[in-house]
């Protein structure tokens, strides 16, 4: 099997590659480096989404397309910000289609990243994959990138919308960023913290894109989140118990908003409870379905035992 995979260098790619290659899957990344380099399993392709090249070969051939690539959303938003967000991830998802529409040998399947963010800020509603598109920018950028993906439908492509909640691992996302804070005991919730947070642990969010390449009963809208969504609450309390930190300095709503603006109110001082029902409905197994197992996994013996050498 032969797996195209886009966004590959950032926090969620390489993992998925690694775990791929050692399996002895052939995996071509496409990236914006110009790095162009060849193991024995895996290669890496230079590519730009706005001009079609040699790269649109690696499309035709390819068994399963994973499209992650998008400019970071967790970053203060301008207009400049908001428009490389927005189009990073149309213009790369609309290339993709193109290059899918020209190829010979189509995928079986094509898995494009969206978020939970589709959602909009929900709290107090259980969400699910049914559920409708909420307001605001992330909302708006999820359904136009979703739009894009699901054109590879007209073309026979098995088409999956993943929408990705909270990636948990400890050297990147939002964890890398909460850390610090309680390694210097001032970690506590962020604004009320009677927020959501639906989170998934990177190996699960793996896992499940690799039960999803081939596993037919996959199309459509799935949500990657962990069967138990917490409130920031419970996530800051949680995180310091795992760390052996207190975990009782709220940060104010306001302070955030006065940094970071619009991005706080979306996505750090407002959530979604999310529930991964179709996940569930096509047998999808998670390893790590609540927050205590998650973080115990993360940080580990040997973990707790570094932070509280520093
Ligand atoms: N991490 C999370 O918690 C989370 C949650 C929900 C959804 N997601 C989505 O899942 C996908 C993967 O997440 P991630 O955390 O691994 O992402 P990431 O590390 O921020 O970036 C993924 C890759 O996107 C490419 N990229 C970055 N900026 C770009 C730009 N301006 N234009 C074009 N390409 C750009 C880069 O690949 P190259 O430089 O190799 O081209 C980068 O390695 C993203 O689309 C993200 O929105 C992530």
């Amino acid at each position: 099997m032969k797996i195209l995979v886009t966004g590959a260098t950032g926090f969620v790619g390489p993992t998925f590659v690694h775990l791929f290659n050692r399996t002895g899957y052939q995996v071509s990344v496409l990236t914006r480096s110009m790095m162009t380099t060849k193991t024995k399993t895996v290669s890496y392709i230079n590519w730009d989404a706005e001009t079609p090249g040699v790269w649109e070969k690696e499309v035709d051939g390819a068994d399963a397309i994973i499209n992650l690539t998008g400019e970071p959303v967790a970053q203060k938003w301008d207009p400049v910000t908001k428009n490389k967000i927005l189009e990073s991830r149309v213009k790369a998802t609309k290339a993709l289609v193109n290059a899918i529409e020209k190829a010979k040998h189509k995928p079986k399947v094509f898995v494009n990243a969206s978020a939970i963010g589709y959602y909009g800020s929900r709290n107090g509603e259980t969400l699910d994959e049914t559920s409708t598109k909420g307001q605001g920018f992330l909302s708006d950028v999820c359904a136009e990138w979703e739009a894009e993906a699901r054109k590879a439908e007209d073309f026979g492509v098995r088409t999956v919308l993943l929408r990705i909640g909270i990636v948990l691992e400890r050297e990147g996302g939002a964890l890398s960023k909460l850390i610090p804070a309680f390694k210097r005991f001032i970690g506590g919730p962020l604004g009320s913290g009677n927020q959501w947070v639906s989170w998934i642990h990177r190996d699960d969010l793996i896992d499940l894109m690799a039960n999803i390449l081939t596993n037919k009963e996959a199309s459509g809208v799935i949500n990657a989140t962990a069967p138990y969504p917490v409130t920031m609450n419970e996530l800051a309390k949680t995180l310091g118990q795992v760390m052996g930190r207190p975990s009782f300095m709220k940060v104010p709503g306001f302070v955030l908003k006065a940094k970071m603006g619009e991005m706080a109110q979306e996505m750090l001082l407002t959530g979604q409870k999310v529930l991964p029902k179709k996940a569930e409905e096509i047998g999808f197994q998670f390893s790590y379905p609540d927050l205590p197992l998650a973080l115990r996994a993360i940080f580990g013996q040997e973990g707790l035992k570094k932070h509280k050498r520093h």
